[in-house]
């Protein structure tokens, strides 16, 4: 009995002393590589036409900088070829980590596949990557920003002809805040409260694209209630459109991205709401996850998601809805915009 006692004693030390060597060994082994060279960050953007992105970048590098990590920035604008091309260039530049904002989910698979193939780790930032082996997919919880935005239009009207002008068929957010709008819409479709009179994405999310969804439908004598627009960009084209009808600040639109020009819009009545998804949270994320990555750690995601080919480890943030009423409390609050910045300088 005691000689047992004495065996499990000796096992759980050496187990201990075990556990302790490792561990100084892995921070011996992170204390090297940050002394030797820094963490290289391959930042691949497949847009950076709308508002957000900028402000994606600037915050990603200063805190990769932060951290002590350089980060090449590779620019492409919904040209899925060019993407592919920049993303295997920055893998022979011998970056230690990808981090992509992808044009096109599905296919940008190829170079994925290219930094599987080079041993990189590849986070899909805010947009996830489908049917490739991806390390990481942070973002935003998409289906509850689309659930959001046809929320906020719905605590205004609830009955009457609506429409849902959607993001890019490309962008795997599109479907999936497609899909949030549906749930909250579908009771009122079913009671025949809501009659869904365009149900349409919006080619690359360029604005002119929903601008000519919207106005073809309008020149044709549709009549409009209230309309549930994918991103703050689509409801600039809707609105415009309607404007032009004299229906503007008349139809409820919601939009998502709490662009500068869409808060204006909040206070100037013509937009309903915009769906706030502060950056510097999911940014700074990215990039200490990216950094971690590099040296070799596993992320701490908090949920999985199905690409098509494995469930991805994921991390969320969550949105807030922003209207008039709230301004102060959101977007001023969290410096995001300063008060003079939506109050004092003219609307574009
Ligand atoms: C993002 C939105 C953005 C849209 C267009 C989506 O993937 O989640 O914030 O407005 O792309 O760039």
């Amino acid at each position: 009995m005691r000689k047992n006692i004495l065996i499990l004693i000796t096992l759980g030390i050496l187990v201990l002393a075990g556990i302790y060597y490792f561990n100084r060994l892995l921070n011996e082994r992170q204390a090297h590589l940050a002394e030797e060279e820094p963490v290289v960050i391959g930042l691949s953007m497949g847009s950076v036409r709308e508002e957000r992105w900028m402000r994606d970048r600037d915050l990603f590098i200063k805190r990769a900088q932060e951290l002590g990590a350089d980060v090449i920035v590779a620019t492409s604008d919904y040209d899925i070829k060019k993407e592919i091309f920049q993303i295997e260039n920055l893998i022979s530049q011998g970056v230690n980590v990808l981090v992509i904002i992808t044009s096109d989910s599905e296919k940008i698979a190829p170079a994925i596949e290219k930094a599987n193939q080079a041993g990189i780790k590849v986070i899909a930032y805010d947009r996830l990557i489908k049917n490739s082996n991806v390390d990481l997919y942070i973002s935003y919880d998409n289906v509850k920003v689309g659930e959001l935005e046809a929320e906020s239009v719905l605590s205004i009207i609830h009955h009457g002809k609506f429409a849902y002008i959607g993001g890019s068929p490309s962008d795997n957010n599109s479907f999936l805040l497609k899909e949030g709008a549906m749930k909250a819409l579908a009771p009122y479709i079913t009671s025949d409260d809501i009659d869904l009179v365009i149900n349409k994405f919006t080619d690359d999310w360029r604005p002119e694209n929903a601008y000519k969804n919207m106005k073809d439908y309008l020149n044709a004598g549709g009549q409009i209630d209230a309309v549930v627009a994918a991103n703050d960009g689509t409801a600039s084209g809707v609105i415009q459109a309607l404007k032009e009808k004299g229906l503007a600040g008349r139809v409820p639109v919601s939009g998502q991205d709490a662009e500068l020009s869409a808060v204006k819009r909040l206070i100037e009545g013509t937009q309903t709401a915009t769906i706030y998804k502060p950056i510097s949270p999911l940014a700074n994320k990215a990039a200490e996850f990216a950094i971690s990555m590099a040296n070799g750690l596993s992320p701490e995601s908090t949920t999985t998601v199905d690409n098509g080919l494995i469930m991805v480890p994921a991390y969320y943030f969550e949105p807030v809805v922003v209207t008039k009423d709230n301004i102060m409390t959101t977007v001023i609050q969290d410096g995001f915009y300063t008060f003079d910045e939506i109050y004092k300088t003219t609307v574009r």
